[in-house]
């Protein structure tokens, strides 16, 4: 499936619920969302036959995102819905890891290929402060569990946030010098309540090169650059949606939890696929991927008028 700027789109994003176990700062407000009506939330049959319908077009790598995606009742069976496709290559879930204690075997079992974490902070009460109700312990449990069922190459996925975290970036780097992680750094993109925080919580993840000098460039990994201290067996990404925009190698498109097509994270274009089958369904996809937007204008802020916990990140 190709774009309008002969990018390959390969990649789906679908978010099965835009609920989640955590009021992360930059995500969500304190009282948390506008709780929706059960049937506004697309059915686990529902999200499969778009992800079927997406892999007909071609996609060949979906993640499963939230909210909190292990929230959803359902997700193992959709899983082993979506391991079914023949021409799918990966099966992944972004997850904030605070249920994945218990849920990691089933989600091997289910088939998913490989697991991306958030964990913003390795200091119990600043993860506590930042998440305003997680509890890390929970997470680094769910690590050791995830690892225990088989998970490898698992991703670490830090949010930068200037005189928050940027004090920890050593710590993070230092979780791969014995595990096969990736810590993965993000740059804070201004969606949703963050967009009004203040200057200096924005930081380039160039902080994270002044920080550990001995990383060493090993190439991409999609919209990731990747590092490597030397002898370390994990490597560390830097994800630089502000400092370098990468929209020209994105090929990925995504489903809201409400079944809205998304062509791009930024843009407030939507498709409704909700209702449609078969051929109709397809054709929709593939329409959304042809207007994808060639690019973002975060500079100027973020066109979409959903938080992230409805896209899914
Ligand atoms: N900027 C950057 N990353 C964000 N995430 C959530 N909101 C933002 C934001 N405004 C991250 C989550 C998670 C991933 C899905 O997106 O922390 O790691
Ligand atoms: Fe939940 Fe992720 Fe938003 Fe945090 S960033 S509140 S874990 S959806």
């Amino acid at each position: 499936m190709q774009d309008s700027y002969n990018r390959t789109i390969r990649y789906l994003r679908l978010s099965v619920t835009d609920l989640c176990n955590y009021r992360c700062r930059y995500c969500m407000a304190e009282e948390g969302i506008p709780k929706r009506a059960h049937g506004d939330i697309l059915s686990i049959e529902e999200l499969a036959e778009i992800g079927a319908a997406a892999v007909r077009c071609g996609v060949t790598k979906i993640r499963l995102t939230g909210g909190e995606p292990l929230v959803r009742r359902g997700v193992l069976t959709l899983c082993e819905k979506l391991r079914a496709l023949d021409e799918l290559r990966e099966l992944t879930v972004t997850t904030n890891g605070s249920l994945l204690k218990n849920a990691a075997i089933d989600l091997k079992k289910s088939g998913v290929d490989r697991l991306n974490i958030s964990i913003d902070s390795l200091s119990p009460s600043k993860f506590r402060d930042i998440s305003r109700l997680g509890e890390l312990d929970d997470v680094l449990r769910g690590l050791d569990a995830a690892k225990a069922a088989g998970f490898a190459r698992t991703k670490l996925n830090v949010v930068l946030l200037g005189g928050v975290n940027d004090d920890e970036i050593t710590d993070f780097v230092t979780l791969t010098r014995e595990e096969d992680y990736c810590v993965r750094f993000i740059e804070l993109m201004p969606m949703g309540v963050c967009a009004a925080f203040p200057r200096e919580r924005f930081l380039s993840a160039d902080a994270v090169l002044a920080a550990v000098p001995s990383l060493q460039p090993i190439g991409g990994d999609g919209v990731a650059e990747l590092y490597r201290v030397p002898g370390y067996r994990g490597t560390v990404g830097l994800i630089r949606p502000m400092s370098r925009c990468f929209c020209a190698e994105c090929d990925r498109i995504r489903v809201t939890a409400d079944g809205k097509l998304k062509p791009c994270l930024h843009s407030s274009a939507e498709l409704p696929l909700r209702g449609l089958h078969g051929i109709d369904l397809e054709n929709a996809i593939r329409q959304g991927a042809s207007i994808k937007p060639s690019r973002h204008h975060l500079a100027q802020g973020s066109d979409t008028p959903r938080g992230m916990y409805e896209i899914g990140g």
